[in-house]
C-alpha cells in the first residue's frame, strides 16, 4: 500500500512553493496508487487460484496464496507475494490470513488426493465459510469476498433455463453443502463488507482441454442421446469475471457460464472433428445414467458490463 509519497516520484516540491494545484496533483496520484494496488488474499490457490494470482501479481498487486500441501510452497512463491500454508478449517489461519486485506478471494475445493465425499466437503467449504465470517468481523479493511461456488447447486432441469433468482434444489448432498456455504457468506456480508458469489459452469482452459475430458470417447458407442446440457466457463474467464467483480464492488450472486449451451453430444462431436477423431455413436434403446441437465442463464452478470473473452467453447 501507498501511504507516503512515492519515493520515484519526479515531483518534488520545495515546501515554500507548495500550492494547491501541487498538493491536489499530488494526493490525485496517491490516489491512484491506492487503486492500482491492493492487498488481496486467495483462499486456495489451485488450478484458477494460481492463475488469478499471476494476474494480479503481475499488476502490481500484494497477492498472499494459500495451500494446504507444503510441496506447493516453492512453485506458488512464483506468482504470488506470499504464501501461507493452511487450511480453512483452522480458524486462527483464516484470521491471519484476512487481516491487512483489501480483498479475499475463496477458491478452495477438495483436492486430487482427497476423497470428495460430504465429510470433506463439509470441512473445505462450510468449516472455510464459517471461519470466514468469524475473521470478517475483526478485519474491518476487507472490502469484498469473492466466493466461487457452482451451477451445481441449480440441481437438475432436465434441459430447462436458470437464472441467480431460481430457487435452489441441489438434489446431492454435496451440492446441498456448497449452496449452506454460499448462505452463511450472504449472511455475514454487510455494508462496508460485500460478499460476491460466482456460480461457475464446468471449469476448462489450459492443461485442462476438454480433448483430454472427451478425447477418450472416440469411436465409442455410448448409452442413451446425450442430450444431457453441460455449461462450461473458461478460466481467462474466471479470472477476468473476479477482476471484473473486484472493480465494480459487486455483491450478491452472478453465474458465470459461457454462451455455448451445448449438449453432451454436441461438444463431443465439435472435440472428435477438430482432433480428426472417429466419431462417438449415441444408442438411445439403452439407457443412460441420470445426471444432471440444466441450462444456466448469465445474463446478470453481462448485463452489469462484463463481455466473455471465450463467449464459445475452445475444442
Ligand atoms: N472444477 C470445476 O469444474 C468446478 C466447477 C464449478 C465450481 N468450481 C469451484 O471453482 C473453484 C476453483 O476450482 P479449481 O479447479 O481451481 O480447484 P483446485 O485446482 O482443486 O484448487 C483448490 C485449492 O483449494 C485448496 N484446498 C483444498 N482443501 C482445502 C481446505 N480444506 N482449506 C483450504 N484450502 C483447501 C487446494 O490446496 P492445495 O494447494 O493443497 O491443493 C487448492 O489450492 C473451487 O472453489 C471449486 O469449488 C470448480
Amino acid at each position: 500500500m501507498y501511504n507516503s509519497v512515492d519515493e520515484n516520484s519526479s515531483f518534488e516540491p520545495n515546501i515554500s512553493e507548495l500550492d494547491m494545484a501541487h498538493l491536489q496533483k499530488l494526493l490525485r496520484r496517491q490516489a491512484q496508487r491506492r487503486l492500482l494496488s491492493e492487498n488481496i488474499a486467495i483462499l486456495g490457490c489451485g488450478y484458477v487460484g494460481s492463475a488469478l494470482a499471476d494476474y494480479w501479481q503481475e499488476r502490481g498487486h500484494f497477492v498472499t496464496g494459500t495451500t494446504t500441501n507444503w510441496k506447493r510452497v516453492a512453485s506458488l512463491s512464483g506468482v504470488v507475494s506470499q504464501v501461507f500454508l493452511m487450511k480453512g478449517d483452522d480458524a486462527d489461519a483464516v484470521q491471519s490470513l484476512v487481516e491487512g486485506q483489501d480483498t479475499v478471494v475463496v477458491s478452495v475445493a477438495p483436492t486430487g488426493s482427497q476423497v470428495a465425499d460430504e465429510a470433506t466437503y463439509e470441512t473445505t467449504y462450510l468449516a472455510t465459510a464459517k471461519n470466514l465470517v468469524q475473521a470478517l468481523k475483526q478485519a474491518p479493511t476487507v472490502k469484498q469476498i469473492i466466493y466461487l461456488s457452482s451451477c451445481s447447486v441449480y440441481g437438475d432441469r432436465q434441459g430447462g433455463w436458470v437464472d441467480e433468482t431460481s430457487p435452489i434444489s441441489p438434489s446431492e448432498p454435496r451440492s446441498q453443502i456448497l449452496s449452506q456455504a454460499e448462505q452463511i457468506l450472504l449472511q455475514g456480508a454487510s455494508k462496508n463488507q460485500k460478499v460476491c458469489i460466482l456460480r461457475l459452469g464446468g471449469i476448462y482452459g489450459p492443461g485442462r482441454e476438454l480433448i483430454n475430458m472427451f478425447g477418450g470417447l472416440a469411436g465409442m458407442t455410448l448409452p442413451g442421446k446425450g442430450a444431457r446440457v453441460i455449461n462450461w466457463i473458461h478460466r481467462d474467464d474466471i479470472v477476468g469475471a473476479i477482476e471484473f467483480a473486484r472493480l465494480n464492488e459487486l455483491e450478491g450472486i452472478y453465474n458465470l457460464v459461457d454462451d455455448s449451451q451445448l449438449t453432451v453430444k454436441e461438444q463431443i462431436k465439435r472435440v472428435c472433428s477438430q482432433y480428426s477423431l472417429p466419431p462417438v455413436y449415441w444408442d438411445d434403446s439403452q439407457l443412460s445414467i441420470q445426471r444432471k441437465s440444466v441450462r444456466v442463464s448469465n445474463q446478470k452478470l453481462k448485463a452489469a458490463g462484463y463481455q466473455l473473452i471465450h463467449p464459445q467453447l475452445l475444442v
